[in-house]
């Protein structure tokens, strides 16, 4: 990535990685280079978190953000309240193409964590890192833990919050009036908590190849409008 932007070519990914730890260095080396850096498809996938968040929230003023950013764990969880095993629902979700290569950074709570961090530096002009994020992912969640919310009237899901204060993602069991609790399988939701709205949703698909190639394919056109306007 930094390799085609210094050679001063546009640059759009789906690798969260580097923007969770590198967005600003880019960011300013795009800007220097007067190339555009498109990132849309590091957050929920084609569901348009970082374009509606940044473009369309712009001076609404976010200041804190709840989200299930993993589609996989959603997946999992989903479908063992339906009665699936762990790992028989991992394995789902791994032929289904939505888990990461090695799967430890989904169910860990790590690409959520990277997600997090993304969308605290890109919309809420933080400059969070990984390890300021309190990270749990759902490995210690047992089919026991899932029946009982169950019974209770509520949901385990894996929540990534940040505000001014703390950034923090973890399993949370949420009553099923909660706005997150009805967003299962590979759905993907954010909320933007906002000065001037209030709160704002956003839910849509996370994960998989046509959602990520959707997020790219709008990168691409935005690139489009950019250089036929100039
Ligand atoms: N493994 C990721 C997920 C893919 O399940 O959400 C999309 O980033």
């Amino acid at each position: 990535m930094w390799s085609p932007l210094r050679s001063g070519r546009h640059v759009v990914t789906a690798n969260k990685g580097p923007i969770a730890l590198h967005y600003a260095a880019l960011a300013d080396l795009a800007r220097a280079q007067r190339v555009t850096l498109g990132v849309e498809g590091t957050v929920m996938g084609g569901t348009p978190a970082l374009r509606l968040g940044s473009e369309l929230l712009q001076g609404a003023g976010i200041s804190a953000c709840a989200g299930i950013l993993n589609g996989t764990t959603n997946y999992i969880l989903t479908r063992m309240e339906a009665g699936a095993t762990y790992p028989a629902a991992l394995a789902e979700a791994q032929a289904l193409g939505y888990a990461e290569a090695d799967p430890a950074g989904d169910v860990e709570g790590h690409d959520a964590a990277c997600k997090l961090v993304i969308v605290a530096n890109i919309l809420m002009g933080r400059t969070l890192r990984l390890q300021d994020v309190a990270v749990q992912g759902i490995t210690q969640l047992t089919p026991a833990d899932v029946t009982a919310a169950a019974s209770a009237g509520e949901r385990w899901k894996l929540v990534a919050t940040v505000d001014a204060h703390a950034a923090q993602v973890r399993p949370q069991r949420l009553a099923l009036t909660h706005p997150l609790a009805a967003v299962s399988g590979i759905t993907n939701a954010i909320t933007f908590s906002t000065a001037v709205l209030g709160d704002v949703t956003l839910v849509g698909p996370g994960a998989g190849g046509v959602a990520t190639g959707f997020a790219l394919l709008a990168d691409i056109l935005a690139l489009h409008r950019t250089q036929t306007a100039a």
